[in-house]
């Protein structure tokens, strides 16, 4: 099998599972002895490894249980103060249908290609709220978010970052932005039942919660108590299973080196890209110059291709008339030339 599907969902490495069999049997073998200390240890540990791969401080990272957790929580948070809000109607639905199911007054955007025509309609409407993924999940198409927050950050302009397509593909510093959510599943390969949230200290400040549950504020005897924290976006008892595996994942990909692993990825991507542009008839979704690329490229593709790379063990995801090709760092430049060969036997015969 040649696995190059990590859009949909990264594999696991065996310390990754060994991390998760760890945790079950010694909850199995000890019960509380073990839970008490473990539900303050695995997350400080899984967040001091984020911090280290991220380059940010633990204070400002939450670990909640999936991205659609993420960013309900961030809507319940700011949809007193916040109604109009700027989206991009492809955009994934987690992303989008929590906007709609709580009434926000909606500005869409039909195409994402172009950053100054997002900062226009932003000015335009005087929308103070924009939620939006990094890389788009259909056409990989990435979009500048530096850029974006330096505006958003001049006009006062609340900005929600999707990151689940890039986290752990991408070396991106997460400082510049108010939120960033990312599942976990994906290229953090990290399993599920985790996504990382980056919350800035600003935000924090600015916004109390709207979302609660077991340790999630500061209490005293009479009255309930904000102190900005990252813990009040982890309401409740935590998914400790999956946050031990995204620690050990993490852990793996600071021993890597999220700059290499970046590079490796870019260079997959460009090869792959290179390779596509020399075969006849292929035809890649949204733009394919390497500086809106991210770590995966989608062609037009039909049941037919799709069947036809299954059959050569390639493991790729079909939807819609299209092929979403998503190689990691688990996968080689070999790898990319044995697709590239595959489909060019494909569109030749
Ligand atoms: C851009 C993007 N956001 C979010 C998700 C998943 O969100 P959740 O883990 O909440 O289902 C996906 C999954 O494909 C995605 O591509």
């Amino acid at each position: 099998m040649i696995y190059l599907n990590t859009a949909s969902s990264g594999l696991i490495s065996k310390d990754t599972m060994n991390a998760s069999i760890e945790y079950v049997r010694k909850h199995q073998d000890l019960g509380s002895e073990f839970i008490n200390s473990a539900m303050f240890e695995i997350p400080q540990n899984t967040k001091q490894a984020l911090s280290k791969l991220l380059s940010c401080s633990t204070e400002n990272l939450a670990i909640v249980p999936n991205f659609s957790f993420g960013v309900n929580a961030i809507i319940n948070t700011i949809s007193q103060l916040h109604k109009k809000v700027l989206l991009f109607k492809d955009d994934y639905p987690s992303l989008t249908l929590p906007f709609t199911l709580n009434d926000f007054d909606i500005s869409w955007l039909d195409s994402v290609y172009d950053l100054e025509r997002i900062c226009d309609m932003l000015l335009k409407h005087n929308i103070k709220a924009i939620a939006i993924s990094h890389v788009q999940w259909i056409s990989g198409f990435r979009l500048d978010i530096h850029q974006l927050a330096a505006f958003c950050k001049s006009e006062d302009i609340l900005l929600i970052i999707d990151a689940t397509q890039s986290m752990g593909a991408m070396d991106f510093l997460l400082n510049d932005f108010d939120i960033i959510i990312a599942s976990s599943y994906k290229w953090l390969n990290a399993g599920f039942g985790s996504a990382v949230m980056f919350l800035s200290d600003s935000f924090m400040q600015s916004y109390a919660p709207r979302i609660g549950g077991y340790n999630s504020y500061n209490f005293d005897s009479e009255h309930i108590h904000y102190e900005p924290s990252s813990r009040s976006y982890e309401p409740g008892h935590p998914n400790l299973n999956g946050i031990a595996m995204l620690g050990q994942a993490v852990k793996e990909k600071n021993e890597m080196g999220m700059d290499k692993i970046a590079q490796h990825n870019h260079q997959l991507i460009s090869q792959l890209i290179q390779g596509l542009n020399e075969i006849k008839g292929v035809e890649i979704i949204g733009p394919s110059e390497m500086s809106t690329k991210a770590s995966f490229v989608t062609i037009a593709g039909s049941e037919q291709l799709y069947n036809h790379l299954s059959k050569s063990d390639f493991v790729v995801t079909h939807r819609a008339s299209s092929i979403r090709i998503a190689p990691h760092f688990y996968n080689t430049s070999e790898e990319i030339n044995e697709i590239l060969d595959s489909l060019d036997t494909f569109q030749n015969t």
